[in-house]
């Protein structure tokens, strides 16, 4: 939810900013802006709507110059998308880029206009430049102080860059529930929301912890944390690989997420089985695995897709592990009141580890007397990381696509080595968890097998994608897979979808059914392929237009398509169903000819409540 990024160097920063902006669009892509003082000493500014792109043309012919700069890509939350609400925001001599929500920005606004100020946009970011401002002109000290004094005044979760044209050698960030980080270079220093956007300028990073204020220099940088007191914080050396970051001979990067799965997958499994038999998570003391023994409960927060992994590992801990297991939206379960079961066990589920409905909701679970908490997370360093007492990493690697897939299957892999981990600690016997490194061992090459199916996928394509609405239907550990499913065709091909699980369709949807809304069952052939026969039945008598997905053999009646899905592993069937959903979500949206990377009004992290 909207990109920073930021430099403080010897030398003219305008292409590096341009650049680095760019590669955080998928953080938000409504419109972008930079800014550079120049040798005279004034603040240069441009600004436009649309995308990265329109900036750079913007620049082009400019000959801009500068050697400190602050450059944002804005998802928009308070003022519509325009010009005039596009930062940077500057009041006087201070200009600043932010990340996040103030929310008593209105009472701010009005104190402020009281006392002169003129407000040229509808942003929560003007207002926090004016206070600035406002308080460094009050008090006649420094910056830095006016900072401090500012902050106790805002009430919400943002991070934020200011440059000032008084001090043009310094930047000042400030992390408070929105990530940044500090890219360390030889003479030169900057700041990003993301690593992605400085990979290829350094792999030094220090990641700025909750109410950190930074004062970033190009010899130096300075971490005040939020009692004041000078804190050095770790510097971490990436192994992320710019290369990870270019798109190489696929179209878009979702299309690269999704062929890079097996990948992924066998990233996420190694180092993590022993002589491939039984399954270590180097990463969990020996006080956590203690808490497994004891725990009677597990309750999962997760938000969008990271949310349908944990609604499939709910069958899982039930029926492999016998341990009663709630999955809740992050923001529902923020929102009411909470009866804590005996015993329970906190798991919050996310690629980014930025959103903030999961945080706020992790935040209140720890005055809520779980036995402990741990996050199944993709980005090594983010608040969410940092803030739980245990993590496992999902090892997807980047991912750039706002609809996420790689994450996915990997955050569904760790959670089911997880079960077989918790079920030999609690049964003192390790045959599941051996017969769960056999399967998942096999399950890279499996994805391998129907990635290459691809060609059927695109058939289907391309006789589905001037639909106007979608059913998905699946029952069991198949009904998150359709609900993943409709989500990411809604995502990227905005066709609108829903999902049922496949038993609730005659109590009540069924009255939508006729030719013209397709309808997508996932069926592995397992114990409750009658029942979805059945079913199959029931939308064929009435006209239905049915696509199949299943490795059963199936009447095919004149309506229904059937793809024939690889045989799979009960156990990893959910994992593997997911595949040809994606690739038809992808390849719909591709025949629509959709912006499948940055779809409209959405962004990859959603770092607001
Ligand atoms: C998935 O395609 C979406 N982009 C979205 O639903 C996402 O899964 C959700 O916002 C949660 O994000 P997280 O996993 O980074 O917490």
């Amino acid at each position: 939810m909207c990109g920073i990024v930021a430099a403080v160097t010897q030398r003219n920063i305008i292409d590096f900013l341009l650049e680095s902006i760019q590669r955080l669009e998928y953080r938000g892509y409504d419109s972008s802006g930079l800014a550079l003082i120049n040798k005279n000493n004034n603040f240069i500014r441009v600004r436009c709507i649309g995308k990265v792109s329109q900036l750079i043309k913007k620049t082009k012919n400019k000959k801009l110059f500068g050697k400190i700069g602050l450059a944002h890509t804005r998802w928009a939350t308070h003022g519509k998308v325009s010009e005039e609400n596009t930062h940077p925001h500057i009041s006087s001599h201070i200009a600043i880029v932010h990340n996040g929500i103030i929310e008593n920005s209105f009472q701010l606004r009005l104190f402020l206009e009281k006392q002169g100020y003129i407000f040229y946009s509808d942003t929560d970011t003007e207002v926090i430049v004016h206070l600035l401002h406002w308080e460094q002109k009050k008090t006649g000290k420094s910056l830095l102080e006016a900072m401090h004094n500012s902050l106790i005044r805002l009430h919400g979760n943002y991070s934020m860059v200011v440059m000032d044209t008084h001090n043009s050698s310094r930047l000042i960030a400030v992390c408070s529930g929105s990530p940044l980080i500090i890219g360390l270079g030889i003479g030169e220093n900057f700041i990003a929301s993301d690593q992605i956007a400085l990979l290829n300028i350094t792999k030094r990073f220090i990641y700025l912890k909750e109410g950190d204020i930074a004062i970033v220099q190009p010899e130096q940088t300075q971490i005040f944390n939020k009692h004041n007191s000078i804190v050095q914080r770790k510097i971490i050396q990436s192994d992320v690989q710019y290369e990870c970051v270019k798109k190489g001979k696929y179209k878009h990067y979702m299309e690269k997420e999704i062929y890079e799965q097996p990948t992924s997958i066998r990233n996420t499994l190694k180092h993590r089985l022993k002589n491939n038999k039984t399954i270590d998570f180097p990463e969990l003391g020996v006080q956590e695995k203690n808490i497994f023994l004891h725990l009677e409960h597990i309750q999962i927060v997760a938000c969008g897709t990271s949310y349908h992994a944990a609604m499939v590992s709910k069958h899982w801990f039930e029926s492999i592990a016998n341990i009663p297991c709630d999955v809740e939206v992050a923001s529902e379960f923020s929102s009411r009141k909470l009866a804590v079961r005996k015993k329970s066990f906190f798991i919050t589920l996310s690629q980014s580890g930025e959103t903030a409905d999961t945080l706020t909701a992790l935040r209140i679970s720890k005055k809520l007397g779980y036995l402990g908490n741990l996050t199944i997370c993709n980005m090594k360093g983010s608040s969410l990381v940092q803030e739980s007492d245990n993590c496992l990493l999902t090892k997807a690697g980047i991912e750039i696509g706002v609809a996420s897939t790689k994450s996915f299957t990997t955050q569904l892999t760790v959670l089911l080595m997880l079960v077989a981990k918790i079920v030999s600690i609690k049964q003192k016997k390790n045959d599941i968890e051996k017969k769960i490194v056999k399967i998942l061992n096999i399950l890279p090459y499996r994805i391998e097998e129907i990635l290459k199916k691809n060609q059927e996928i695109k058939n289907i394509a391309k006789k589905l994608y001037h639909t106007k609405n979608m059913i998905f239907l699946g029952r069991r550990d198949q009904y998150p897979i359709a609900m993943e499913g409709a989500l990411k065709l809604k995502e990227i091909s905005y066709i609108h979808a829903e999902a049922y699980p496949s038993g609730e369709l005659k109590h009540g949807p069924l009255a939508l059914i006729d030719k013209n809304i397709p309808i997508i069952i996932t069926a592995p052939n397992n114990s409750l392929i009658e029942k979805t026969k059945k079913n199959i039945q029931e939308i064929c008598s009435r006209g239905g237009l049915i696509y199949i997905f299943s490795d059963a053999e199936m009447n095919l009646e004149k309506n229904i398509t059937l793809f024939k899905v690889p045989y799979v592993e009960e156990i990893i069937a959910p994992i593997f169903y997911i595949i040809p959903l994606q690739l038809l979500a992808y390849y719909i949206a591709l025949s629509k000819g959709t912006n499948i990377d940055q779809p409209r009004n959405l962004a990859k992290s959603v770092t607001v409540e």
